[in-house]
């Protein structure tokens, strides 16, 4: 596992062709296997990824019926339905707009009496469901995945996080004032991400280029979480500016 792959590196005109591309891989996985394990990611970027999917589901392309999904985290201490967590996300950009079946759709429940049981409880659905056969990542500006900030291991399993201080300035925004975004998360471990049979990743903007810069350089550092990718044999980095 330490052998170092390089990414299929793919260089879009602008934000629409990085959802497009996104979306057509998607596609294609479902196509080929009905029934896959579709790992999904909130926040700016894949916003219209979205869109292109519902747009490819309302034109008969593409069917979730069989379909099951896990995000890759969530805040602790938020309601499912609050307007900011990234379950009500996942409703207003996809849950809402296809045949998804709601039993089918994961994420890790923030509201859970015991936040170290649920780690523990989603990995267990995700190896049960048959692992994630796509999963789709963003990057932070520190680097994070998920929110694997920086110092993460990469042997980390799904597990409860302090967001970095870069990571709540930058998400601050979604919520009315800034004591009420959350301090903690949920998310996928590295290790949980790197055991995604494929990986997809967005950045898309003049504020992920130093991200973007980094990753291409090809040091792989705890220090910077997205340089993990490089241990995985199969990544498509989708980005642009
Ligand atoms: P963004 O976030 O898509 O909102 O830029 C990505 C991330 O922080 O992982």
């Amino acid at each position: 596992m330490n052998e170092v792959y390089e990414f299929n590196w793919v260089e879009v005109a602008d934000y629409d062709e990085m959802s497009r591309l996104a979306a057509e891989l998607f596609e294609q996985q479902v196509n080929k296997k009905p029934d896959s394990v579709l790992g999904l990611a909130t926040g700016a970027s894949p916003i219209g990824f979205y869109r292109n999917l519902v747009d490819r589901y309302v034109k008969g392309r593409i069917s979730f019926a069989n379909v099951q999904t896990f995000n890759l985290d969530e805040y602790t201490g938020l309601e499912f339905s609050h307007p900011t967590s990234f379950y009500s996300y996942m409703e207003e950009h996809l849950f809402t707009k296809v045949d998804l079946p709601a039993i089918h759709r994961h994420l890790p429940d923030g509201e859970a009496a015991n936040l170290n049981e649920e780690c523990v409880r989603y990995e267990r659905v995700i190896r049960e469901s048959g692992g994630i056969d796509i999963q789709l990542l963003g990057i932070g500006v520190n680097g994070h995945i998920g929110f694997n900030e920086p110092g993460t291991p990469f042997h980390s399993r799904t597990h409860i996080v302090k967001l970095a201080e870069s990571t709540r300035a930058r998400n601050a925004k979604y919520f009315p004032s800034a004591e009420e975004f959350p301090r903690q998360a949920i998310t996928m471990g590295i290790q949980t991400i790197l055991e995604a049979k494929k990986i997809i990743l967005l950045a898309f903007g003049e504020e992920k280029t130093e991200a973007i810069e980094r990753l291409r350089s090809g040091n792989v550092s705890k220090d910077f979480p997205a340089s993990c990718l490089h241990r995985h044999s199969n990544v498509t980095v989708l980005y642009g500016k």
